[in-house]
């Protein structure tokens, strides 16, 4: 039987996936060895890789293809900015700057997201099956180690269950209307959000080393 394109793209990813999670700065951050700024810092990035994508959602959600993964309960800009102002007081904006992986994720987010829809859903998709997978590890980790209420970047309470969520999102894979050279092309913008996402965790690490303080 022919490999459903959802399980090609889970098992192409496998290797890529491991090394996004086993970042040092996201294994410090589920240990509680990182100062709390740390996870602050992790939350201010993404605020800016989300901004830019859920722009391309508003964008992309009339499209015939796109438009079946774009969903209002996934949106997150209002939660990062709460969690940001509690994380970082009322001056967050300023204190939110992006790294210079963030640059390049958003950099690349605005050439792909907003024309092609394909690359639209290879990083939606990267993104938010990871939110609603190990993300709820990291939020879990985060609330037991660290004395923070901003954890509602994680709280997807306008979906249902969030099982369900994903396996209807893996149908849609399934069911979009791509050939294989199209599935090719998504599949290779999934390694470049892993790559993306990768690099974003390394600059953390260097900027919130293990034990030293921020
Ligand atoms: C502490 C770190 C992480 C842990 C423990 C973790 C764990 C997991 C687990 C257990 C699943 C499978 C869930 C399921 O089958 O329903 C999953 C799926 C996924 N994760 Fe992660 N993950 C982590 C970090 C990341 C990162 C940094 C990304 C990329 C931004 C990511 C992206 C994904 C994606 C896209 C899926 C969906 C795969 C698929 O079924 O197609 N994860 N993760």
């Amino acid at each position: 039987m022919e490999e459903l394109f959802s399980a090609a793209v889970r098992r192409t990813t496998q290797g890529r996936h491991r090394d996004a999670e086993r970042a040092t700065f996201l294994g410090d951050l589920v240990r509680g060895a990182l100062p709390l700024a740390g996870y602050a810092g992790m939350v201010a990035q993404h605020h800016h890789i989300y901004s830019v994508l859920e722009e391309a959602a508003a964008v992309m959600r009339d499209d015939p293809v796109a438009g079946a993964f774009v969903h209002d309960g996934l949106t997150r800009g209002p939660a990062l900015e709460a969690d940001l102002r509690l994380l970082l007081g009322d001056g967050w904006l300023e204190r939110s700057a992006p790294s210079a992986a963030t640059l390049r994720y958003t950099q690349r987010l605005r050439e792909v997201c907003f024309t092609w829809p394909g690359g639209f859903v290879a990083h939606h998709y990267t993104r938010y099956l990871g939110d609603l997978s190990g993300g709820q590890h990291i939020a879990a980790a985060v609330r037991r180690h660290y004395a923070t209420a901003a954890t509602g970047f994680y709280v997807f309470d306008a979906i249902g269950s969030p099982a369900a969520f994903k396996a209807r999102y893996r149908e849609a894979l399934d069911s979009a209307a791509w050939s294989d050279e199209e599935r090719r092309r998504v599949l290779d913008e999934v390694l470049v959000a892993y790559q993306l996402n990768i690099d974003v965790l390394d600059d953390l690490g260097r900027e919130y080393a293990d034990g030293q303080a921020a």
